[in-house]
């Protein structure tokens, strides 16, 4: 019947077949191509899960190499990009700049429009890989109005955005391991998670042969939203308002539970996780590593484990099976790094691009594909008539 084919949020549908990115949420456990995400996360850098992701295996060092040097080649932006992103106000949100700035690289590169080239899909992996964290950067120094870095391609790729971002300060950072290492893991950690609402975003768009830009860009839009990717950013908004209102977390809680305003617990929940997020144990573990090495001391993270401690405790988060997820700790790490509130959830598109390439790549070679057009249920009026019409 028509009722059971009304799927609200895609809670029963499989929109795709995939190999990518396996999870059991049940059980808590999340695997790349069939690798657990601990062992990922501690082995492999960020660009060999790139490429884990988007061509099935751990690369050999030559194809690492290889993967590497054709990322390197395509880190410089057109001249007149920078004008581009010039343009927009200082004070913009960084994610739709970065947005803006991915689809209109379609532009400048006309010969991406034909997605049925493999040879143009390969080149345009490249560019997206080599140019994300350049604009990045950009959105960033555009909004706090100083000078545009080129990039250094010494550099490894994290270390390179890090530079490009904060200048001569990224000293410090490029120069302590324990930094790197931390945005290695996190922009791993971030790096696939199947048919999230923005990589089914970027099938969806590219079901209708969109090139690998206008697809991403979309994905971009939809990582936006504070239900995704921005409940990294909200998650410190809420932390820094319990701590300058003075509220004991405690009580905080308890207007989460009587949905006051629809007051969530922000890097809370999940729709596939009815378990620990089991990103969310390893970024807590690096939230105590990184500031330590850094030398800060945020209450804000304090505040968060205790409102973990109660909510965990708590009948209404156990019956709804609510756990921290990956967002939870993040932004106490960045904010310890130095990035500004409004960039966290560019730091989570940075890490979930090869996601959104891998898929793209994988529903443009699946012969089953099909252009994605869900139905509906009609609830409006029957036929009536126009003045003058019977
Ligand atoms: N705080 C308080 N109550 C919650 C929360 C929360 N964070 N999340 C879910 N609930 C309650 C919800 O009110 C509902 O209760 P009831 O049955 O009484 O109506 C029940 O739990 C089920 O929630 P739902 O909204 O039907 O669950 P969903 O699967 O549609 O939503 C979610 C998943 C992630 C959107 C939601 O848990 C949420 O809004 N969390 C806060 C935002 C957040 O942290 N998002 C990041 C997700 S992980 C990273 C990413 O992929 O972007």
């Amino acid at each position: 019947t028509g009722l059971t084919a009304l799927d609200y949020g895609f809670v029963n549908t499989s929109s795709t077949k995939s190999k990518i990115t396996y999870i059991d949420g049940e059980a808590g456990i999340l695997r790349y191509r069939g690798f657990p995400i601990d062992q990922v996360a501690t082995k492999l850098s960020f660009v060999e899960t790139a490429y884990l992701l988007i061509h099935g295996n751990v690369p050999s060092q030559n194809e690492l190499e290889n993967f590497e040097d054709n990322i390197r080649r395509h880190t410089l932006l057109h001249e007149d990009l920078k004008d581009f992103f010039s343009g927009f106000p200082r004070r913009a949100h960084p994610m739709p700049v970065l947005s803006a700035g991915v689809s209109a690289l379609s532009t400048y590169y006309e010969d991406s429009l034909d997605p049925s080239s493999p040879a143009q899909v390969e080149t345009s992996t490249y560019r997206l890989l080599a140019k994300l964290p350049v604009m990045a950067a950009y959105a960033h120094k555009k909004s706090i109005g100083q000078a545009f870095l080129y990039p250094d391609n010494s550099l490894s790729y994290v270390e390179n955005f890090l530079r490009m971002t904060f200048g001569n300060m990224a000293e410090d950072y490029v120069q302590n391991p324990v930094v790197v290492n931390a945005l290695e893991r996190l922009l791993i950690l971030h790096a696939d998670h199947e048919q999230n609402a923005s990589t089914s975003t970027v099938r969806l768009v590219g079901s209708t042969d969109a090139n690998l830009f206008a697809s991403v860009s979309a994905g971009i839009n939809a990582l936006f939203g504070p239900l995704h990717g921005g409940a990294n950013e909200a998650v410190l908004t809420m932390l820094a308002e319990i701590q300058a209102s003075g509220e004991s977390v405690a009580k905080y809680v308890e207007r989460v539970k009587n949905k006051e305003d629809g007051v969530r617990l922000m890097g809370f929940g999940h729709r596939v996780y009815k378990n620990y997020d089991p990103r969310a144990r390893l970024v807590k573990d690096s939230a105590d590593e990184v500031l330590n090495a850094l030398g800060v001391n945020d209450p804000l993270l304090g505040i968060a484990k205790e409102l973990e401690a109660i909510a965990l405790e708590d009948e209404y988060f156990q019956e709804r099976k609510l756990y921290p997820n990956v967002d939870f700790y993040t932004g106490v790490i960045y904010k310890a790094m130095g990035f500004p509130t409004r960039m966290f959830t560019v730091l989570f598109a940075l890490g979930r691009l090869p996601g959104w390439i891998a898929h793209w790549r994988e529903m443009n070679l699946d012969p089953q594909t099909k252009i994605g057009r869900p139905q509906q249920l009609y609830i409006g009026e029957q036929q009536r008539n126009l003045p003058g019409f019977n």
